[in-house]
């Protein structure tokens, strides 16, 4: 196991009955806040009625700023910076899922400094200072609501970037599963695929192995998405159910999974940018076509890693290892077909004629990332993979 630091100040209030603590928890960074929140669903489940009664009792002086979109963009972020710095916000509040939470993260970054804010996402200038973000999550995911990550599309050059800092963490996150109970199966599906591809390129990226127990702590977190996300299905009112699939989501990508593992990459993530960037496909979508057909391209070099969590994922009784890698990708292949997930590039009406273009559209990323690994050519053979 390598040597780590594991740093999360993030406090999280869950359970039912705490989306009323958003006032107190955000008047405890300042009286002026920024209300971010996204399209429809916040006002449709009643929430945004009970978050904005909340942040008024506490004292708390409210702008809103609004419509968020799925897949987010840098132009509406620049507007909620203008917004924030012209009312003075001195805290950001964001209620939503991870596209709501990561503007709301790039407005927190964006308002103090005078540049902007894309030139943190590309390293050009580094983060001194951020408004404080307090949240109430909406839809299991992404994993924002724990972690210093923010991801947003610039939409002048259809680059989608994610960058992480430590000012970036939220001071609070309010996980309220009932809050969740709204969320189409779709979104379902997508949230939870995208919390398992987390916690899997971790897995299989790791320079370190040896590590037993985050390994049982992974493959912990993936069965329990996966058996999460059934029930949520079957039922979406189903509080554990919910329940069990927020806390999964948050856990798979809050810095604990990689505590230990060395240096970890995230290029399936690399490659869903791209594709989400030049065709807006929901971030899960974009995952759930990519898993399999990444696996597939590695199942050889992994072979023994991809057999040892399908081992205890599936209980295969195969020991052979390529054979074992084989029957663990068709296992999960199998499962995203179930809870009827998007399978192929086509499935997301991505013809097989863009992959030289999104292969190329990885390219500012993978340098940003430092994935050298991760030329064109490469990513192009591995969307070879995602075409059946
Ligand atoms: O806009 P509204 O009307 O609110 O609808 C949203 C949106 O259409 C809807 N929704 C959210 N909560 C709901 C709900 N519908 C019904 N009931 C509710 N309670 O769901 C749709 C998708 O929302 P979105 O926030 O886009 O989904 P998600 O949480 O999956 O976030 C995706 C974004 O997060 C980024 C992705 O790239 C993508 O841009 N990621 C951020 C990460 C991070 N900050 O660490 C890591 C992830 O890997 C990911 O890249
Ligand atoms: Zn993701």
């Amino acid at each position: 196991m390598h040597n780590f630091v594991f740093h999360n100040p993030a406090k999280i209030l869950f359970g039912q009955g705490t989306i009323e603590a958003i006032g107190p928890e955000t008047r405890a960074w300042g009286r002026r806040a920024l209300l971010v929140y996204g399209r429809s669903s916040l006002k449709e489940s009643g929430l945004y009625d009970r978050i904005l009664a909340s942040l008024h009792a506490a004292g708390l002086e409210v702008v809103e700023h609004g419509g968020v979109r799925a897949n987010p963009l840098l132009s509406h972020a620049r507007q909620g910076i203008r917004l924030a710095r012209a009312r003075q916000a001195e805290v950001i509040v964001a209620a939503g899922g991870g596209s709501v939470i990561d503007t709301a993260k790039a407005i927190a970054a964006g308002t103090p400094v005078e540049h902007d804010v894309w030139k943190f996402f590309t390293g050009k200038k580094s983060i001194k200072t951020a408004l404080p973000v307090t949240t109430v999550l909406t839809l299991a995911a992404s994993g924002s609501e724990m972690n210093s990550g923010m991801v947003l599309t610039n939409d002048d050059t259809r680059e989608k970037f994610g960058f992480g800092h430590r000012l970036l963490h939220p001071r609070t996150s309010i996980l309220d599963p009932q809050a969740t109970c709204t969320v189409p199966p779709d979104q379902t599906v997508f949230g939870a695929v995208d919390a398992i591809s987390h916690v899997l390129e971790f897995y299989l990226t790791a320079s370190d192995t040896d590590t037993p127990v985050q390994d049982r702590l992974m493959e912990g977190l993936i069965e329990n998405a996966m058996v999460a996300c059934e029930r949520c299905l079957r039922d979406p009112c189903d509080y554990h159910g919910r329940a069990n699939l927020m806390w999964t989501a948050t856990l798979a990508l809050n810095g604990l999974t990689a505590a230990g593992l060395g240096r970890v990459g995230f290029p399936m993530h690399l490659i869903e940018h791209s594709l989400s960037a030049l065709y807006d496909v929901p971030h899960g979508a974009g995952m759930a076509v990519i898993l399999p057909g990444w696996l597939r391209a590695y199942r050889t070099t992994l072979a023994h890693r991809i057999a040892g969590l399908g081992g205890r994922l599936f209980r295969l009784a195969e020991s052979e290892p390529l054979a074992a890698a084989d029957q663990t990708i068709a296992r999960f292949a199998k499962w995203l077909a179930d809870v009827k997930a998007p399978l192929t590039l086509d499935d997301l009406g991505i013809p097989a004629a863009a992959i030289p273009a999104i292969a190329a559209n990885t390219r500012g990323l993978a340098r940003t990332w430092r994935l050298a690994d991760c030329t064109p050519e490469r990513v192009a053979a591995i969307l070879r993979h995602c075409l059946d």
